[in-house]
């Protein structure tokens, strides 16, 4: 990834989502794309040092190109974890400056680092010393009151003189009081201008930008002005939107793999998944927003949040379920 940051090639993400994109969503994405970069669920520096580390980091390289996020605001710790997640086998590290829980605020990291630039600067700088691959940090254009002119260009300049490879913006502002998360994803206005503003400032870094976007026709736009989009919302509940990622940002003339070929590997990776003793619904509740707007996607949807739920479910559900969109009318499709 360095190369690809050093040299500010264009490039697609997933975003960091916790809860959404864990090791079995992210190999559900590789499917699709062999270039995107795929981001973990955000690990606190804490968990990923004290943890179980197979249970909170482990993942296989048919993941990859795979960042890990972590949470932190302690230079020592975030150092620590970083050295731990390039050893597993990472190839970034990014910060997380965005997150705006309550749980999140309490330790003092996420989005509030947003108003000490010094700190965030600090703990770029300690995995910086740390680690040989690239370090990024993800933020929003401000919290609260901030002025988003100054608190951005504020934590971009502390960043990159500390080293940062890379600085991934969420276009909007957070606010810290009175808005749940999900609240804190829609309600304060996206402000593609100011991040497209900043990377005119900041011609020689990578600047990436997050928020709101909806499809690779906006990805595409997009990259005219920064050099980096990342997906969130939008690759998670239409994750076949990434099929067309290798082709039109990365200019690749392989052809992705069909859709059956796909359902075979899910089915084979799910078997693998249940006979370590998981659970089917540990990889299909990734794989309910596939097929989006298409004929059948209805009954998809039905039988991997029913069938594919019971205890014992074999990957024979997801066939079947596939079956359903197969055979489905094409009058149904909507
Ligand atoms: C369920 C969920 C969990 C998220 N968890 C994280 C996280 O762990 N770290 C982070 O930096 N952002 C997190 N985010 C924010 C996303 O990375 C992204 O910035 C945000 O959703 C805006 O992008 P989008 O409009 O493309 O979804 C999360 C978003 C969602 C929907």
């Amino acid at each position: 990834m360095k190369d690809q940051y050093l040299n500010r090639e264009k490039l697609f993400a997933v975003a960091p989502m916790i809860d959404w994109t864990d090791r079995h969503c992210r190999t559900l994405h590789r499917q699709f794309t062999r270039h995107a970069l795929l981001y973990t669920e955000m690990v606190v520096a804490d968990a990923a040092i004290h943890g179980k580390r197979e249970r909170i980091l482990g993942f296989s390289p048919e993941e990859q190109p795979v960042a890990l996020q972590l949470g932190g605001s302690e230079p020592v710790k975030l150092a620590a974890a970083a050295r731990i997640g390039e050893a597993m086998g990472y190839k970034e590290i990014n910060l997380n400056v965005g997150c705006p829980s309550d749980r999140v605020q309490s330790g003092a990291f996420g989005a509030c680092l947003m108003q000490t630039p010094a700190i965030v600067a600090a703990c770029v700088d300690a995995m910086k010393q740390t680690v040989a691959i690239p370090v990024t940090v993800k933020c929003r254009i401000g919290v609260d009151d901030q002025d988003t002119q100054v608190a951005l260009d504020e934590l971009a300049d502390a960043v990159f003189r500390a080293g940062s490879d890379a600085l991934w913006v969420h276009a909007r502002k957070a606010w810290l009081k009175g808005l749940s998360p999900k609240e804190n994803r829609e309600i304060p206005p996206l402000d593609y201008d100011r991040v497209y503003r900043l990377k005119r400032q900041n011609p020689n870094q990578f600047i990436g930008i997050n928020g709101g976007i909806q499809s690779l026709d906006e990805a595409v736009q997009h990259l005219n002005h920064v050099d980096g989009v990342m997906l969130g919302r939008a690759a998670y509940q239409d994750p076949m939107l990434l099929m067309d990622v290798d082709s039109r940002i990365y200019a690749s003339a392989v052809t992705p793999p069909s859709i059956e070929t796909v359902i075979d590997r899910m089915c084979a990776y799910a078997d693998a998944h249940i006979a370590g003793g998981g659970r089917l619904s540990h990889v299909t509740r990734h794989m309910v927003g596939m097929f989006h707007g298409a004929a059948g996607a209805r009954r998809w949807r039905q039988i991997l949040s029913t069938e594919a739920n019971r205890t014992d479910a074999p990957s024979a559900v997801i066939r079947y379920a596939y079956d359903m969109v197969r055979n489905a009318p094409a009058a149904e499709a909507a």
